[in-house]
C-alpha cells in the first residue's frame, strides 16, 4: 500500500527521488550523509544507497524512462532488509511515482505454502510517499497494484486449491468488495445453454466447469454499449488426451488461467477506481484432463453458437472454451470484445516472455491505443497480422472449423479461430509469454505476474467510445 504523508518520521528509511534541481530536501543531519549525497549527485551513478546504523537512505536520479524508475524501485526492495518495516519516498514527479510503483510491485510475496511463512515475510506493509501528488492518482495506483497482487496469487495457486468453482468464488469475493455484479453459471446451466466447447474440455475432469459473468456499470458510463472482457480460465492444462510432457510444459500449467486473472483483475481495479466505462467480464473455467470420458482427437463438438469444431488436438482447449464465451458476448451487442489468454506456446516463439501478442479486427485506433498503453506500463504488446488468409488454416474437411491450424503462424491461426465467434469488433491478446516467469524477473515477480491488468487499466482510463 502506498500512503501520502506530510512528514518524514524520525528514524525512517528514506528514498529520495532527485528531480532536475538535483537536491535532496529534508535530508537529516547525519555524519557523512550530505557528503555522500554530493558525491552521488556529481557521479554518473543513477542510484545509490547508504546504510547509516540501521537506517537506509536511497537516492535515485529522476529519469523520463519510467521503466528505469520501476526497476530502481525493484533494486530498492532487494537492497532493503526484509525486516525493515518502514520506508518513506520523497519526490514530486511521475518518475517518483514509478519508483513507488516498482517498490510496491516488488513487495509481493506468495508464501501460503511455506511452513515458516512468517519468517520469510517482508516486514514492509506500507510505503509512505511525501510529495505533491493527487490523492486520486495514488488511490488508483493502489487499486491497480491490489488487483495485480490478486491476479498473481490466483496464478500461483495450484489446481488442488484453485478449481474452476474456487476461481468463481474468488471472483465473487472481488465483486462484493469492489461493488460489481457477479453471476456464476454452474455445470447444469452451462449444459442447458449448450456451451459445447466448455462441456467438451470438461469431460475428462471430475470437477465441474463454471462460467462467471461480471458486470461493472457506473452511473453515467461513457459508452452506450459495454466493452466485454473475456479471460481463459483453464485452471490446469494437462493437454488432455493429447498429453503434455512434464518439464517446462505441464509443470507450468496452473498458470493457464492467467487470462481469467487478468480480466477479473482488470474489472476489480476498474470498479475500485470508479472507472466510467461499462464493462462485462466473461470467464469460462475448467481444468483440461485425460479422464475416462475425456474429449478426443477426432471428436466433433457443437459450440454455443452452433458452429461445429473438429478436435484434432485436445491441448488446443483454450479456443474451445473461449469460442463459447466470445459467442456469448455477442448478446450484449458490445462496442468491443477483448480476450486475454495463455493460448499458444507459439506466442513464446514470437516474442518470448518479453511481450504479449496482440491482434484483432477492431479499429486501428483501438489496436494502437492498446499498444501505447502496453508501452506506457511496460507490458509490451507485439501487433501481429490478422489477415483473412490465415482463416484457411482452421477450416476442417468435415466440420466448420478444426481446432489446430498447422505448424505455421500458430498464434495467429488461434486468434482467427476465436474471431469466427465474434460478431462485434474484436481484439485477442495472447499472454502465454509474460503471464508466468519460471525465474524471478524484477518487479514483475516470480511465478504469476498479473500481466495485462496494468495495460488494460491504462487503456480504459483513456478509453473513448468509437
Ligand atoms: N495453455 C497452452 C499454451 C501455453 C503454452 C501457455 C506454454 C503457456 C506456455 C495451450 O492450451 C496449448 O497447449 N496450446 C497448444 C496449441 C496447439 C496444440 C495447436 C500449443 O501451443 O502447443
Ligand atoms: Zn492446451
Ligand atoms: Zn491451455
Amino acid at each position: 500500500m502506498i500512503q501520502l504523508v506530510n512528514e518524514i518520521q524520525a528514524q525512517a528509511n528514506v528514498v529520495y527521488v532527485l528531480g532536475a534541481e538535483q537536491k535532496a530536501t529534508d535530508l537529516p543531519k547525519m555524519e557523512g550523509l550530505s557528503t555522500f549525497v554530493e558525491e552521488f549527485i556529481a557521479s554518473k551513478k543513477e542510484s545509490d544507497f547508504a546504510k547509516m546504523g540501521s537506517r537506509y537512505f536511497f537516492f535515485v536520479k529522476e529519469n523520463a524512462d519510467l521503466e528505469k524508475m520501476r526497476l530502481a524501485g525493484y533494486a530498492i526492495r532487494t537492497q532493503l532488509d526484509a525486516k525493515a518495516d518502514n520506508l518513506t519516498l520523497v519526490g514530486n514527479h511521475a518518475a517518483a511515482l514509478a519508483v513507488a510503483e516498482g517498490i510496491a510491485l516488488s513487495n509481493y510475496q506468495f508464501l501460503k505454502y511455506f511452513k515458516e511463512a512468517e519468517e520469510k515475510a517482508f516486514a514492509l506493509k506500507t510505503l509512505l510517499v511525501k510529495g505533491a501528488f493527487d490523492p486520486k492518482v495514488i488511490s488508483d495506483l493502489n487499486n491497480t497494484i491490489k488487483a495485480v497482487y490478486w491476479a498473481r496469487t490466483m496464478v500461483n495457486e495450484p489446481v488442488s486449491f484453485l478449481t474452476a468453482e474456487q476461481l468463481a468464488k474468488e471472483i465473487q469475493a472481488l465483486g462484493k468488495e469492489a461493488g460489481f455484479e457477479v453471476k456464476v453459471l454452474d455445470k447444469a446451466q452451462i449444459e442447458t445453454l449448450k456451451m459445447g466447447g466448455l462441456i467438451a474440455v470438461n469431460k475428462g475432469s471430475i470437477d465441474p466447469p463454471t462460467f462467471t459473468i461480471m458486470e461493472y456499470k457506473p452511473e453515467n458510463p461513457i459508452n452506450s454499449k459495454p466493452v466485454v472482457l473475456v479471460g481463459k480460465g483453464v485452471v490446469y492444462d494437462t493437454g488432455g488426451l493429447s498429453l503434455k510432457p512434464t518439464p517446462s510444459s505441464m509443470d507450468l500449467m496452473k498458470s493457464d488461467m492467467g487470462g481469467a486473472a487478468c480480466m477479473a483483475g482488470t474489472i476489480y481495479a476498474a470498479a475500485l477506481n470508479k472507472s466510467d466505462v461499462h464493462l462485462i467480464g466473461l470467464i469460462p473455467a475448467t481444468d483440461n484432463r485425460p479422464g475416462q470420458n475425456a474429449y478426443t482427437p477426432g471428436d466433433v463438438v457443437t459450440m454455443y453458437d452452433g458452429t461445429t469444431v473438429e478436435v484434432l488436438n485436445t491441448d488446443a482447449e483454450g479456443r474451445m472454451i473461449l469460442g463459447d464465451a466470445i459467442a456469448y458476448a455477442n448478446q450484449y451487442e458490445p462496442e468491443l470484445i477483448i480476450d486475454a489468454a495463455t493460448l499458444t506456446g507459439a506466442a513464446l516463439m514470437v516474442a518470448g516472455d518479453r511481450a504479449s501478442c496482440l491482434m484483432g479486427n477492431a479499429s486501428d485506433d483501438v489496436l494502437a491505443a492498446l499498444v501505447k498503453s502496453g508501452f506506457a506500463v511496460h507490458e509490451r504488446l507485439a501487433l501481429l497480422p490478422f489477415w483473412d488468409d490465415y482463416k484457411e488454416q482452421v477450416k476442417s474437411s468435415i466440420a466448420d472449423l478444426k481446432n489446430i491450424g498447422g505448424r505455421n503462424a500458430g498464434t495467429i491461426t488461434a486468434g482467427k479461430f476465436l474471431e469466427h465467434f465474434a460478431k462485434y469488433p474484436y481484439v485477442h491478446i495472447d499472454i502465454a509469454g509474460p503471464a508466468f516467469t519460471e525465474a524471478p524477473q524484477n518487479y514483475k515477480g516470480h511465478g504469476g505476474t498479473g500481466t495485462g491488468i496494468r495495460t488494460l487499466v491504462h487503456f480504459l482510463s483513456a478509453y473513448k467510445p468509437a
